[in-house]
């Protein structure tokens, strides 16, 4: 439940400029997309938002205070969820909570009843509580993002930013994971940041959506302004018309709602 203000946001990494004088407010609550091809700046913009990469110039600002390194309020998700495979999925959740724990509680779990029942919640909420105990290796990928998901959920944050959290998934586990992570968004009134290749998949579960072209920001808008002219924008020569659940409604820029 945080309001993030990006002010002319620029990164550079010697002669590359991954991210270019971007700038955008995101209101608290709201379920962003962030999307471009591959180098265009998207996990360079996550990082930065996440406190993981300083900026070059300009600055990102979290309810008003500027974000110079990780803080508890901000969970990160990333692609190769980063879970451990010989712990079970609740292990792996209650693991969230290790910033306020501590790290030799956390090994140990000896965290409060407080501390585990808000593991099995956040299980409950990606759908794994009868899996709690499951050896997270033993899991499939779309099951093991979502221990991810529970993770950071229980981190308790008030912004959740995901990096393709599912680039590396099958069409169907795919929407599965993004349909549990905007459940979960809503859910708790998070500001929710997630990156994506799909643009179908971004369609359906994204609200307002922001699009990266060579570090710059080239679109900004809500789902019924997301026509082909704007994809095409903002993936430039590559052939984006399978990239659409339905291309005649989008070319129409019909504002039809995409049940999930
Ligand atoms: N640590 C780094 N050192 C040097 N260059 C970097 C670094 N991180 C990113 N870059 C460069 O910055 C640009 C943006 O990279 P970034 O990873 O943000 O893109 P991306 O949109 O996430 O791409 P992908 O879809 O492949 O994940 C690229 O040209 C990349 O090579
Ligand atoms: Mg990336």
């Amino acid at each position: 439940m945080s309001r993030i203000v990006i002010d002319g946001l620029t990164k550079t990494f010697g002669e590359t400029v991954a991210l270019d004088d971007v700038s955008f407010e995101v209101p608290e609550g709201e379920f962003v997309i962030v999307l471009g091809v591959s180098g265009s700046g998207k996990s360079t913009l996550l990082r930065s938002m996440c406190g993981l990469t300083a900026p070059t110039e300009g600055e990102i600002l979290l309810d008003g205070e500027p974000m110079v390194a990780p803080r508890p309020e901000v969970a990160m998700i990333f692609q190769q969820h980063n879970i451990i495979g010989d712990l079970s999925a609740y292990s792996n959740a209650l693991s969230g909570g290790v910033h306020r724990s501590g790290f030799l509680t956390s090994v140990l779990q000896l965290q409060d009843t407080a501390e585990k029942h808000r593991a099995l919640e956040a299980l409950d909420t990606v759908g794994l509580l009868d899996e709690a105990e499951q050896k997270a290796r033993r899991m499939s990928g779309g099951q093991q993002q979502r221990v991810g998901i529970a993770r950071a959920l229980v981190q308790r944050p008030d912004v959740l930013l995901a990096d393709e959290p599912v680039a590396s998934l099958d069409p169907g586990s795919a929407q599965g994971v993004m349909r549990y992570l905007r459940d979960a968004s809503e859910e708790r009134g998070l500001t929710t940041f997630c990156s994506l290749h799909q643009v179908n998949i971004a369609r359906k579960f994204g609200q307002r959506f922001i699009g990266l072209r060579d570090g710059k920001k080239v679109f900004d808008g809500y789902r019924d302004e997301l026509t082909i002219d704007v994809v095409d924008e903002i993936y430039g020569d590559i052939d984006t018309e399978g990239m659409f659940v339905d291309t005649e409604a989008t070319r129409s820029a019909d504002s039809e709602e995409v049940p999930p």
